[in-house]
């Protein structure tokens, strides 16, 4: 391999191993930086840094120098924990990347918040809370109310959300929120948030950012279970919103990728769309869409986005361009309640419009209720010319999955992870 060498921050996860192919398959030879505790997988990777992702400036500086070492031009992550050291990192080799002075701000909601909040763009009503006296304070505020949004300041995968409707139920949301740290956080100083809650249609918005100008590649319909606990149980795209509403999701989406600072890579917005078409911003993370949105552009409207945004790693021209006018769908099948999981029937093959099926269920083994993202089970993409056809046929192979989850715990309960810490891995 002759071209470029080119880093990746973890390259385990669908996305990261998306990215690592396309950067081989051009010829690239691929590094990592890993940690002990989430090592690389081995073969193909040209070599690996093994840093403490815990400890950002030791990182920062066992990085950089490995980089130097190796002649890396270019750093890309994939994983939402780590999109603030890919930006300190790449500002260090001056590389393409993001603004290392706000990248803590598309990773702690608080800062998220003042950020966005300071730019001008529409986001939920939100208070930084310390303590129980700052809670019962916040669910006081009459610009919170009921119902509202309990949720970690660092979180991902909708780990440790809770939509609450009455102050009875805050202590637990709460704590809750408090337990979902993530992989690479400390022991946390107790902080989480109160956020007003934007009631709506729920969709994000896929974007590449190439020398400050963004290129808007889709807008992403979610499907959301209700109730206090959220999960992400589909992504459809592309969806067309009416003109004048896609305009408003646009300005929102283009003011917070400026003001968080995302010059050079991907970024996935979260936004609220209300019966009078207005846009609320939920969240912003300065890396693509994890839940295989990647395969959707690229099954739906043949973006390969990971090359995109190897190319936009290196500095070069990215193609972003649609060179096909489908849809795509992903399903994400979860268990109807925690226990062990005991049968599987009818769970789609891969086929012609089913491009991908992935499960990740043990028989036998333990299995969450849907909580978090991580606790989803496994998932498929449908594919299509038509939008409508491509989700009625998602509906209907839904429809035969059958997943038989016994109520005793599984012998080896204590072996699993808990959703914060899988958060990171989730499909
Ligand atoms: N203020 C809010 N109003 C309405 N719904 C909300 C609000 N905040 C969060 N939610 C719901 O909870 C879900 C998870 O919240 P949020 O996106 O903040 O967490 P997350 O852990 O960053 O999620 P992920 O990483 O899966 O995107 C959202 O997708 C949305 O359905
Ligand atoms: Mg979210």
């Amino acid at each position: 391999m002759t071209g470029t060498a080119v880093l990746l921050l973890d390259a385990a996860g669908p996305e990261s191993a998306a990215l690592a192919r396309a950067a081989a398959d051009r010829g690239h030879p691929v590094h990592a930086a890993t940690t002990a505790a989430r090592p690389a997988p081995g073969p193909g990777l040209a070599g690996q840094v093994v840093t403490d992702f815990t400890r950002p400036e030791k990182a920062v500086e066992d990085i950089t120098a490995y980089a130097r070492r190796r002649g890396v031009g270019a750093v890309l992550t994939a994983n939402e924990y780590l999109t603030e050291l890919a930006a300190l990192v790449c500002a260090e080799l001056g590389l393409p990347g993001n603004d290392p002075h706000l990248a803590h701000a598309a990773r702690d909601k608080a800062a998220m918040a003042s950020v966005l909040t300071a730019a001008g763009v529409r986001l939920p009503y939100t208070r930084l809370v310390h303590d129980d006296t700052e809670l019962h304070n916040a669910l006081a505020d009459a610009a919170v109310g009921f119902p509202c949004v309990i949720k970690p300041v660092s979180g991902a995968g909708s780990a440790g959300v809770t939509v609450v409707t009455s102050a009875a139920q805050a202590a637990e949301a709460a704590c809750t929120a408090r337990a979902a740290r993530g992989p690479y956080d400390g022991e946390g100083n107790g902080d989480i948030l109160v956020q007003a809650y934007a009631a709506g249609d729920e969709y994000s918005v896929e974007s590449v950012t190439q020398d400050a100008v963004t290129t808007h590649l889709a807008v992403t319909r979610k499907v959301v279970t209700g109730g206090a606990r959220r999960v992400e149980t589909g992504h459809s795209l592309p969806v067309r919103l009416p003109a004048a509403v896609e305009a408003a999701v646009y300005r929102e989406v283009d003011e917070a990728i400026r003001a968080i600072g995302i010059r050079h890579g991907a970024s996935h917005t979260e936004v609220i769309v209300d019966a009078a078409g207005r846009c609320t911003v939920i969240e912003i993370a300065a890396r693509l869409g994890a839940g295989h949105i990647g395969l959707l552009l690229q099954n739906a409207l043949g973006i390969d986005v990971f090359t995109a945004l190897l190319d936009v790693a290196l500095g070069r021209p990215a193609a972003l361009t649609p060179t096909a006018h489908g849809h795509a769908t992903v399903r994400f099948i979860t268990a109807p309640h925690a226990g062990r999981l005991t049968s599987l029937t009818g769970f789609p093959k891969r086929g012609p419009g089913v491009p991908f099926v992935r499960w990740r269920a043990a028989i036998g083994g333990p299995v969450n209720a849907a909580g978090a993202n991580a606790d989803r089970l496994g998932c498929f993409i449908v594919t299509g010319p038509d939008a409508a056809e491509v989700e009625q046929r998602a509906d209907a192979l839904v429809r035969q999955i059958r997943v038989q989850v016994d109520l005793t715990p599984a012998p080896d309960d204590r072996d699993q992870l808990s959703s914060a810490s899988r958060a990171a891995i989730a499909p």
